[in-house]
């Protein structure tokens, strides 16, 4: 799953979207091809890649279905352009916009109630790792999502992005992402939903995805600043 942030315009999304069109054809027998896409480009998304192997999604969502919540783009509303996916409580709208576990939560809620699959993002900051804190974050962030309950936990996915590793080209080691999401999964047995997907973010390229997706509980990736560029993506989606 691709991650654009705020990068993009409606000329470079045209070849992107284009060059992911032709290329994931055969790639779509054995995985998952997403993009999560600016508001605005929604549009443009949907019917770029309509009837395609590709699906795609937003980066945010309201937790309110309507009313005075001006700048807000409510669930609804995305699925007026298809959007199969959103990403819920990255760690940049958390840390940027007080984005808070409960948030998050009720984001997710929303997301699920209108019928889309909310990618709930997790992932400690570096001084959390180097103060050993990091599956008490990942815990506190996850609290509030696995209180949906079971049917709701279900049919979401899960992100594990450690702060330290989005956009600093300094990936989680695979032992060290494996060892995080292992704990993730036990998390989700536990509510009885150890087949939610569990994909790892943060500097995640063509020449270090196939390590990661060799791990037993790395089942994909979000992917940041690689998606942008469609061969690497590709390359990524091959691994
Ligand atoms: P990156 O970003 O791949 O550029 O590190 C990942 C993300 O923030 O989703």
């Amino acid at each position: 799953m691709g991650n654009w942030k705020m990068h993009g315009g409606l000329e470079a999304n045209a070849k992107l979207l284009a060059d992911l069109r032709a290329g994931a054809g055969i790639l779509a027998d054995y995985c998952t091809l997403a993009v999560c896409a600016p508001f605005p480009y929604l549009a443009q998304v949907s019917s770029l890649l309509d009837g395609s192997a590709v699906s795609w999604g937003a980066q945010d969502v309201s937790a309110h279905e309507k009313g005075a919540y001006t700048g807000e783009v409510s669930a609804s509303m995305l699925n007026d352009f298809a959007c199969a996916w959103v990403l819920v409580g990255h760690s940049e709208r958390r840390a940027m916009h007080a984005e808070t576990d409960e948030l998050v939560a009720d984001k997710a809620k929303a997301a699920l109630a209108a019928g889309l699959t909310p990618v709930v993002c997790v992932g400690e900051t570096l001084q959390e790792q180097d103060a050993g804190q990091t599956l008490e974050v990942i815990q506190r962030q996850l609290d509030p999502v696995l209180a949906l309950g079971a049917e709701a936990v279900s049919r979401l996915v899960v992100a594990y992005e450690p702060v330290w590793a989005i956009g600093t080209g300094r990936s989680a080691t695979p032992a060290q992402a494996q060892d995080v999401h292992a704990a993730i999964r036990a998390r989700l047995a536990a509510v009885n939903a150890a087949q939610v997907r569990v994909l790892y973010g943060g500097s995640v390229k063509a020449d270090n995805a196939a390590s990661l997706f060799a791990m037993p509980d790395i089942d994909g990736a979000l992917v940041g600043g690689a998606s942008l560029v469609a061969d690497e993506f590709l390359r990524i989606a091959a691994a």
